[in-house]
């Protein structure tokens, strides 16, 4: 991979991919760390004299054309704004993608100057399943610049135009981003250190079963808590309650179980569970063990046994990966088991990397300073795929220099 060093960039347009899909209340940007993560490639490039060209989504637009997206939003506004705020430049928001601003912004751009492109998943084209469509529309994306840097990690794992096609149409190279992550994440592929502990939250089973599965071959222990955890516990028998429960995956999980025996890969699920009366903040609640969970409760956390027995398993691991909350932390009476998980992996002497926009958000909200694990990754699904060992098309489109 071409690294930014090696791009010719001084008085020339560069089209930056980054990924600014950061968490918005309205137009209030909740927590800007993706904003934060993508400035060293900008400052580089601005301070090598290059104008700069964001590309960027945001969240997941709705409608069938380009009209009724950019009617609905959201607006890269406030990203925008945020962003010349963290640089100490203004940033000007074309008022389109692909179009006569668009096009207008990136002639205009001086030396050091940035800009930004609106949200590119108004354009349907950007996230289309046909090649054609596209490669036209990515045609249009870079006519207006010289070369190509590739700085979204988040978005590696989507064959999206913007992180799979136009990188073939310019001379391109990996941005600062991209490269510190590839470099934490390839030494969980690459011989990771034993034991390698993977732990795994969040809500979906359907979601996450080829990832447990793929992970059979690498990890020596899963943990699997939060709301994924429900349907494994309904697969060995027990009764969930009201919990979260994707009834339909449960054959695959028994598969999935009786392959982790087979290899002697530990499967490490809930003892007990926090059932609530139901899903809200103030909701009554009470520790049952899994072997008597009542029928009219649901469970937002895990409880005070499986919080030791998790720590436990994770006391003498030497590499740790982490995605996906193990409760409902949002509401401070349900956050314990992700602050116990959250804590254990703190104290591990070892590579620990939480990837994953809810796990990261998860230790912020926590106060944990960002120094307590090795690594905090940009990307859920993108870091997620790398560690299954998946190749992830924006990586392939980097990897030769074109
Ligand atoms: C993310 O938020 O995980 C990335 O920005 C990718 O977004 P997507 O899941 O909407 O493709
Ligand atoms: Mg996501």
């Amino acid at each position: 991979m071409r690294h930014i060093a090696d791009l010719p960039v001084s008085g020339q347009v560069v089209f930056l991919r980054s990924d600014l899909n950061v968490p918005l209340d309205g137009a209030v940007i909740t927590d800007d760390g993706r904003i934060r993560a993508s400035l060293p490639t900008i400052r580089e490039l601005t301070g090598r004299g290059a104008r700069v060209l964001v590309c960027a989504h945001l969240g997941r637009p709705k409608g069938e054309d380009y009209p009724q997206r950019a009617a609905g939003g959201p607006s890269l506004r406030p990203v925008a704004d945020r962003l010349g705020e963290l640089l100490g430049q203004p940033v000007a928001l074309a008022l389109d993608v692909a179009g006569p601003s668009a096009a207008q912004l990136a002639a205009s751009l001086a030396d050091g100057q940035v800009g930004m492109l609106e949200n590119v998943r108004f354009e349907p084209a950007e996230t289309s399943k046909d090649d054609v469509q596209r490669a036209e529309f990515a045609a249009r994306l870079a006519a207006m610049a010289s070369s190509y840097v590739g700085d979204g990690f988040g978005a590696l794992h989507r064959e999206h135009a913007s992180v799979y096609d136009v990188p073939r149409l310019l001379p391109h190279a990996v941005g600062e981003l991209v490269r510190a992550e590839v470099t934490v994440l390839r030494r969980l592929t690459h011989d990771p250190e034993r034991p390698y502990v993977v732990v795994l939250g969040g809500a979906k089973p359907s979601d996450k079963l080829g990832v447990v599965a793929n992970l059979l071959a690498t990890a020596d222990r899963l943990l699997i808590g939060g709301g994924m955890s429900y349907t494994f516990l309904a697969a060995q028998g027990f009764q969930v309650g009201r919990s979260l429960l994707e009834a339909d995956q449960i054959g695959q999980v028994r598969e999935v179980l009786a392959r982790a025996r087979e290899r002697g890969v530990e499967i490490v699920l809930p003892v007990d569970l926090v059932g609530a009366t139901g899903f809200s903040a103030d909701a009554e609640h009470e520790v049952y063990p899994v072997g008597s969970f009542p029928a009219d409760r649901e469970s937002l956390d895990m409880g005070p046994a499986t919080r030791e027995l998790f720590a436990s398993k994770l006391a003498d691991a030497k590499t740790v990966f982490w995605n996906g909350p193990l409760g409902v932390f949002e509401f401070p009476a349900f956050a314990a088991g992700t602050l116990a998980v959250a804590k254990a992996i703190s104290r591990v002497h070892g590579l620990t990397v939480v990837g994953g926009g809810d796990s990261a958000a998860a230790i912020r909200k926590l106060n944990f300073p960002d120094d307590a694990f090795s690594h905090i990754s940009t990307g859920g699904g993108a870091s997620l795929e790398y560690v299954e060992g998946k190749k992830l098309p924006g990586l392939e489109a980097l990897a030769d220099y074109a």
